[in-house]
């Protein structure tokens, strides 16, 4: 089932989110819906907060990069309650874009490679070392999680100058391929 994607502006991708156990009700039939919702909206990561809930999980699937990144054949990865054990000081600088914020692409400097520590689908306990493209998507997922998006990371001034892009996408005036859903605020 494809499901609605939450847009920059909405409380929920503002909150630090829970995390879950093995329990937690349809878990499977979610990832499953959360992996439909990603590919349809073509992008490479898509964690709870942006459809809807607030829990630590997240997909990623980031085959599309593999013909300029190889790292990212075969990262695709369901991460349960991760953690960040582990960063490098070294950092790179990469053109992200986000499903909750349409037609937005901006430089995000972001360490090079991270430790992490979090449970699969199967809810068993993993740690992995990700460089590269890897740890990109991971850390723009992470941050998700945390109650970030990426522009958060981008200097005040360049912040300034996207405001009206931003506020264009936290009132729905943006168009989008994929389902998004709207916000119910009178501003
Ligand atoms: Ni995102």
């Amino acid at each position: 089932m494809i499901l609605p994607i939450v847009g920059y502006g909405s409380p929920v991708l503002r909150k630090l989110t829970q995390p879950i156990d093995k329990d937690y009700p349809n878990l499977s039939e979610l990832i499953e819906n959360m992996f439909e919702t990603m590919y349809i909206a073509n992008g490479v990561g898509l964690a709870a907060p942006q459809i809807d809930l607030s829990i630590s999980l997240a997909v990623i699937d980031a085959q599309p990069f593999t013909e300029k990144y190889p790292e990212a054949d075969g990262f695709k990865r369901v991460f349960i309650n991760p953690e960040i054990i582990e960063m490098s000081e070294e950092k790179w600088t990469f053109e992200e874009g986000c499903l909750s914020l349409p037609e937005l692409h901006e430089e995000v400097s972001r360490p090079c490679s991270v430790v992490v520590r979090y449970f699969d689908e199967n809810f068993e306990q993993k740690e992995e070392l990700l460089t590269g493209i890897r740890a990109r998507v991971f850390q723009h997922e992470f941050d998700h999680l945390q109650g970030k998006v990426f522009v958060d990371r981008l200097s005040s001034l360049r912040r300034t100058l996207l405001k009206r892009k931003l506020n264009d996408i936290s009132t729905g005036r943006v168009e989008t391929s994929y389902k998004m859903k709207r916000l119910n605020t009178k501003k």
